[in-house]
């Protein structure tokens, strides 16, 4: 049986998991709501449109929702969803507040419907080779973790509320950096202490244009994370995990890594090259899209898997993923204006 979707918010990006929804052999979309009906019909014409986004969210037929909006609505709308029973998949960021976050993840743990964070850059191959090779040990003991994102600012946004921070919570750091950060957390585990600052010396803006932070989790391992509006060259991220006898490197766009092991600290080096050809095809023939509608695919196979109690791949975000990833970026502007170190609680 598949698991019966509605979506809320059919932009950008909620056009893109229409489309993800329709190819899924495990999905059905069956109910759309925007407050733009033209948007809706238009993202998900197969769809029963809802102009009432009540009516969507007690809909008897629907099991979930993905919420695709603007940050600033994910908390009433989750939890409205929530409360009428449905599982939620809310996009990045998972809202713009730390106490939004909170009341999503507590109404989950109320009603027991799962709640996930869209970070569906964790499936992308690159990223998913770099986690494994982590995780299995072979670059031994884990040192730091670097990671970028960057892109080329204000000629990006379609519309005024990407660059408000009391609709994203923040600036570059919420939008494409909120991914890179979760990467973080999830290669190298939960991060407790947080220093970091918020600049805004190339768009006079409200939102900072680059945030860069050092975070540090219970064992000491350093991650250090730089996400950026003024990357000249255009669109791109990395990240990089170095150990005693190794490094992985995972690059985006084009998709590509880099593994290099060693017996021991500087010794021989193995090194190996991917180049994900097929992906790159893919990305010439189809667009970026295809990409992301590759990992969000993934991603909601592992949210299925979540729905009924089942670990799934183990990759997928959780709503206290999301919730934490809020608050280290919160905590990087806190030390920013403090001028020191933000030591977090460790998650219980
Ligand atoms: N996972 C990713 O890589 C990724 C990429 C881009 C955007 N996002 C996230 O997705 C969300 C949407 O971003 P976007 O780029 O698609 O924005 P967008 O402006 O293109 O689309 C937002 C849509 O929401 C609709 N909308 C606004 N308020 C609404 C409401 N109260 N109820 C219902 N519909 C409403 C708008 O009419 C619009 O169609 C944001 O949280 C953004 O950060 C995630």
């Amino acid at each position: 049986m598949t698991l019966r979707f509605g979506l809320i918010g059919a932009g950008g990006i909620g056009a893109v998991r229409a489309q993800a929804l329709t190819r899924s052999a495990n999905c059905t979309l069956v109910a759309v709501h925007d407050v733009d009906p033209a948007r809706a019909r238009q993202a998900a014409p197969q769809a029963a449109f809802h102009a009432d986004v009540a009516s969507l969210l007690t809909s008897p037929d629907i099991d979930a929702v993905v919420i695709a909006t603007p940050p600033q609505f994910h908390e009433r709308l989750a939890i409205d969803a929530m409360e009428a029973g449905k599982h939620v998949l809310v996009e990045k960021p998972m809202a713009a507040s730390v106490e939004a976050c909170r009341a999503m993840t507590e109404t989950a743990k109320r009603t027991g419907r799962t709640l996930a964070v869209g970070f569906n850059h964790r499936y992308f191959e690159a990223l998913k080779l770099l986690r494994d090779t982590v995780a299995s040990g072979e670059l031994g003991t884990l040192s730091h973790v670097r990671a970028y994102a960057g892109h080329m600012g204000l000629a990006e946004f379609k519309a005024p509320w990407m660059y408000d921070p009391q609709v994203m919570g923040g600036g570059a750091l919420f939008d494409n950096g909120i991914h890179v950060l979760d990467l973080v957390r999830y290669v190298m585990g939960d991060v407790t202490e947080v220093f970091g600052h918020a600049l805004h010396r190339v768009w006079n803006l409200p939102a900072e244009d680059n945030a860069l932070a050092l975070l540090r989790n219970a064992d000491g391992v350093v991650g250090s994370l730089q996400a950026s509006w003024s990357e000249w060259k255009g669109y791109q991220f990395h990240i990089e995990a170095y150990g005693a006898h190794g490094m992985a490197r995972a690059y985006y766009a084009p998709m590509q890594a880099t593994v290099i092991t060693m017996d021991k600290p500087g010794g021989a080096r193995r090194v190996q090259r991917l180049f994900y050809p097929k992906a790159m095809l893919r990305e010439k023939l189809q667009g970026w899209q295809s990409t992301v509608i590759a990992a969000f695919n993934e991603e909601f196979d592992d949210f299925i898997a979540a729905t009924r109690g089942e670990a799934g791949s183990g990759r997928a975000a959780s709503g206290v993923d999301g919730l934490r990833s809020v608050e280290v970026a919160k905590a990087v502007y806190e030390s920013g204006a403090s001028g020191r170190a933000v030591m977090l609680e460790p998650l219980s």
